[in-house]
């Protein structure tokens, strides 16, 4: 019995040891590349380490909980237990950046009990793989605890051992829509950004910032910190001693309760994940946050299917036309009462317009904002609750001819429900909703929730709403419903479990482009995102605008990229849903750029990141699924730059005719966004092109098999 042991923690790379102050459990990923010691220390507090090629990236870090009516969890443990196991397998994505995903990790489950009698338990998970490591507390039923756990805070160190160059967002509890900086961690500071403009909502208390966070170091050594698996519980932010050099767990709170989380025993926390890589681009294929998530609950979503769209919905932000259709309330009922302003956007006659075009253009569905009653108080009161309506359309908008328009096309209606916030009104109507959507067989849901929630004193990022966003999307399923979430809780890989979560925003998206007092995204916002808030899972950045410097609508506004970057982001950035978010005027008076966004796919078979710097550039090749055509996007900040590519992970003798979209000579994101260069061409696998990206540019090339 001792000898299989033996060979177990030989095979685990697992090692024991403990002397008269502590005990330590040692264990390695599959390729050794990283390493968890976990320990008790002389007072029975658990702490964990964690080193990465035999370098300690995370130092002595412990762990703990305080809780209301209850002692902490701190001290005095023992170690009851210790298990391992090794887990390898793969598992298939319905649609994604890859099909078939690899999951391998080893496993260490310690199970404490507190010294004192009559004791508490704790058990402790650690999953640990060659591309960072995962870890998560569990509440085993036990007696001691009277009733619900009431969670005042969790302690979660991550001791760092360097002062990284770290690209953050601040940690605010109701909003992730800010700009990331980029600093040595020593000198973050969230508070400087609590009074910002142009956020419907924020609320940030604390130095701490929101994850993903991404942590650069001098030796070449990438982290990313974020959770996996947010159920039940608050979204955690990290605050920041920027003295020690440590993060900090800091759950998002509720003022209307002295606690942060509230769960019935037994539970489990989400995971707490590193992600570790010596180079970027790594981080992108890493699907740490993925695999840490249950598999499909859900079977068969074959009834969802990856799209282009467009919409009504730039023509808002830029003005052009309006949500609102000018009816007044009236007795607690929206009523018609003569007052329409004929700016409306969402008619039957503009929509039709869309369908028209998205079926000219392989794009399979148009987005309708404002086709619900509502949008005349739907920000800027206090008072939201039983504002909007979920089926009751505008008198110009005939959503029965609109739906039987787009079948006769081969075009789907998405969805829209702003909930503006007012979650008890959406909860109410959410199955008359759905239901509508099931008449119609319309399967996807941009859902919104702008402004301050509704009960007060809950925050976007609280166990309260994470509870509302989750459980819309599970009840979406019964539907055959798929949900795109706008001021959504973070991604955190549940889109496994449940893949109706199909995208979200949760970023400061490209609407701001149109209409921040700032000026917009800067060229360096997506060379950033694309190594920090993707890491999450897919976004709903809506890109492809033509039209970048809009001055007929917005003199003081425009689109801080090249024409070439904008089609580089179908690439560059992932989503099952692919916005072609410009005018259908601005599309139809450019068909040449045009043909890349009819091209180019929205599921892939494969992706492969060809280089990339966090914040500098990132170039991206997908493969596309059910063809075997592969597109390359590659976008960089202000900052021209040459790259020199090879094509060897093209088929083998195949020859594919090229299309590149480039920045001209003369491109710049704000003196001549427009130059672009469209050049026809043929590659192979021996195949190297270099190609100039402008200030802000980028690049798209398609490439199909001759
Ligand atoms: C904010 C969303 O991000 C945006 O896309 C939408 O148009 C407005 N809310 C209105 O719902
Ligand atoms: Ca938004």
């Amino acid at each position: 019995m001792k000898h299989r042991f033996y060979l177990l923690v030989l095979a685990l790379g697992l090692f024991t040891c403990s002397n008269e102050h502590s005990q330590i459990i040692e264990i390695t990923s599959p390729k050794s590349k990283i390493n968890v010691d976990f320990g008790l220390d002389k007072e029975g507090k658990p702490f964990y380490l964690v080193m990465f090629n035999n370098k300690t990236i995370v130092d002595t870090s412990y762990l703990g909980f305080e809780f209301k009516d209850a002692p902490a969890f701190e001290k005095n443990f023992i170690i009851k237990n210790s298990t391992t196991k090794s887990f390898s397998g793969t598992w298939q994505m319905p649609w994604g950046e890859q099909i078939d995903v690899v999951n391998n990790y080893n496993e260490l489950r310690v199970e404490l009990q507190e010294k004192t009698s009559p004791e508490r338990f704790l058990n402790i998970v650690f999953k640990v793989y060659d591309d960072g490591i995962g870890f998560r507390y569990e509440f085993p039923e036990q007696a001691r605890f009277k009733g619900d756990v009431l969670i005042t805070e969790e302690h979660t160190e991550f001791n760092l051992t360097e002062d990284y160059k770290t690209f953050w967002i601040p940690g605010d509890w109701d909003i992730y829509e800010h700009l990331y900086s980029t600093t040595k961690l020593s000198e973050i500071d969230a508070i400087a950004y609590a009074q910002h403009v142009n956020l419907a909502q924020t609320y940030i208390p604390e130095n701490a910032v929101n994850t993903p966070v991404t942590l650069v170091g001098d030796d070449g050594i990438h982290l990313s910190f974020h959770e996996a698996a947010l159920i039940d519980y608050s979204g955690m932010t990290l605050k920041v001693d920027t003295t020690s050099l440590s993060l900090k767990s800091n759950l998002v709170g509720s003022e209307n309760t002295d606690y942060k989380v509230k769960c019935s025993l037994p539970f489990n926390t989400p995971w707490r994940t590193i992600q570790i890589t010596d180079n970027a681009p790594d981080l992108i294929t890493s699907n740490l946050i993925v695999n840490l998530n249950e598999p499909n609950k859900l079977g068969d979503v074959s009834w969802f299917k990856p799209m282009k769209y467009t919409g009504v919905w730039w023509e808002m932000h830029l003005g052009k036309s309006s949500w609102d259709y000018g009816m007044e309330m009236v007795d607690g009922k929206w009523v018609d009462t003569g007052k329409a302003h004929g700016r409306h956007g969402a008619t039957t006659e503009n929509v039709k317009n869309f369908i028209d075009f998205s079926a000219k253009n392989n794009i399979g569905g148009v987005l309708v904002e404002g086709w619900n009653t509502g949008w005349e108080r739907w920000i800027g009161f206090e008072d939201r609750e039983g504002v909007f309506d979920f089926v009751t359309t505008y008198p110009d908008y005939d959503l029965d001819e609109v739906v039987r328009y787009g079948k006769e096309k081969g075009v789907d209606i998405i969805m829209h429900h702003e909930t503006s916030a007012a979650t008890a009104t959406y909860e109410k109507q959410q199955d008359a909703a759905y239901t509508l959507m099931k008449k119609y067989g319309m399967h996807a849901v941009k859902s919104g929730y702008v402004g301050k929630i509704l009960p007060k004193g809950e925050y976007h990022h609280g166990q309260y709403m994470v509870n509302q966003y989750n459980n819309a999307a599970i009840k979406a399923a019964k539907y055959e419903v798929a949900v795109n979430a706008h001021e959504p809780i973070k991604a955190t890989g549940l889109r496994r479990t449940y893949p109706n979560i199909i995208s979200r925003e949760g970023l400061r998206g490209q609407e701001f482009n149109a209409w921040a007092e700032d000026g917009g995204n800067p060229p360096e916002h997506l060379p950033i995102v694309a190594f920090t808030r993707m890491l999450a899972g897919p976004i709903d950045f809506t890109p492809g605008i033509f039209n970048i410097k809009f001055d007929e609508f917005k003199e003081n506004n425009q689109v801080n990229t090249t024409i070439a970057q904008q089609l580089a982001l179908y690439v560059v950035i992932y989503s099952p849903i692919q916005m072609a978010a410009d005018l259908v005027e601005h599309y139809e008076a450019n068909p040449e750029p045009l043909q890349f966004i009819k091209d180019v796919g929205v599921d892939w078979e494969n992706t492969k990141v060809l280089n990339g710097e966090v914040g500098d550039y990132v170039t991206i090749a997908r493969k596309e699924r059910g063809t075997s055509n592969w597109f390359v996007g590659g976008i960089t900040n202000e900052n021209s730059i040459t790259h020199k590519l090879n094509f060897d992970f093209l088929d083998n003798n195949e020859t594919y005719e090229a299309i590149i979209y480039r920045d001209g000579d003369d491109a710049h994101w704000n003196d001549n966004p427009l130059d672009l260069i469209i050049e026809k061409t043929e590659l192979n696998k021996n195949s190297t092109l270099t190609l100039k990206l402008a200030e802000g540019g980028g690049f798209a090339i398609s490439l199909k098999k001759k």
